[in-house]
Order: C-alpha cells, then sequence, then structure tokens
C-alpha cells in the first residue's frame, strides 16, 4: 500500500477511533474500510451495559459498507491504543473473511503496523463453501 493511501486511511481510523463509544472497557478501536470502488466507511466500537451487545469497530465499517451496497474491498486499516499493532478478535476475522480483502493493516497510536491477509488472520477458516456442498448434495 502507498504512503498517501495509509495515511488517509490511518487518519480516517484514527477519527473513528475518537469517537469510540467504550465507558466500560475504556479500550477505543477504531477502523477505516477502503472498497474497490474508492469509498471508505469507518467504523468504532460502540459498547453497551449488557456487553454482549457490544459491537467491535471492524465489523461496525464492515456492516456499514455492506448496508451501503458495497461488498468488494481492498484494504482494511485498524487501530486501537496497543502496544503492539492491535489483533482482531476472532468474530471480526470471521466477519472479515466472509467478504474479504486485499489487505489489512493493523497499526497503533505510535504508528507501529502489521500488514496482514486474511488467511493470516483466519486460517483454516469456515466459510460459506461447505453450507454450498450440504446444498448442492440434498
Ligand atoms: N474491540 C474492537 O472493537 N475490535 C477488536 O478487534 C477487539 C475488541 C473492542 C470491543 C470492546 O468494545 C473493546 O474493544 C474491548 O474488548
Amino acid at each position: 500500500m502507498n504512503d498517501e493511501k495509509f495515511e488517509l486511511l490511518y487518519k480516517k481510523a484514527k477519527d473513528a477511533m475518537n469517537k469510540s463509544y467504550s465507558p466500560y472497557s475504556k479500550f477505543k478501536v477504531g477502523a477505516a474500510l477502503l472498497t474497490k470502488s474508492g469509498k471508505i466507511y469507518t467504523g468504532t466500537n460502540i459498547e453497551n451495559a449488557s456487553y454482549g451487545l457490544s459491537m467491535c469497530a471492524e465489523r461496525t465499517a464492515i456492516f456499514k459498507a455492506v448496508s451501503d451496497g458495497e461488498k468488494d474491498f481492498e484494504t482494511l486499516v485498524v487501530i486501537g491504543d496497543t502496544d503492539k499493532p492491535i489483533s482482531p478478535c476472532g468474530a471480526c476475522r470471521q466477519v472479515i473473511a466472509e467478504f474479504g480483502v486485499d489487505e489489512v493493516i493493523l497499526t497503533n497510536l505510535k504508528k507501529d503496523f502489521k500488514e496482514m491477509s486474511v488467511e493470516d488472520l483466519l486460517p483454516y477458516g469456515f466459510s460459506g463453501e461447505e453450507l454450498d456442498d450440504k446444498n448442492t448434495n440434498s
């Protein structure tokens, strides 16, 4: 990814992080998702007093994009105030894998970054192909 694209997505993800609603964990996360059509969707984590209803930043960004009719993704940048580049949770890895994205860039406020593929994030993940097999055989 070129520097200009990274800087823009980094800024958008950081701005989203600053909008985090995380009064329970106080752990702010931001995401910026670039579609192949050139749009950027941001997301932040949104918590709830009923903890299990909380939503992560990555899934917020992906769900916003899909709700807007976008399903082809180029780059996802995720940022948190972590010592090392933030590590997406398992649920987000599964949702990222559902749609795919060419590159995932994990980062932090120090701008350390780690670039990963979907396969790196979720090796041997469960996919809809298993369900397709069931449907064609029945
Ligand atoms: N969180 C995210 O937004 N993304 C992740 O991948 C890791 C966890 C949020 C969920 C919760 O609001 C807070 O971080 C602490 O778990």
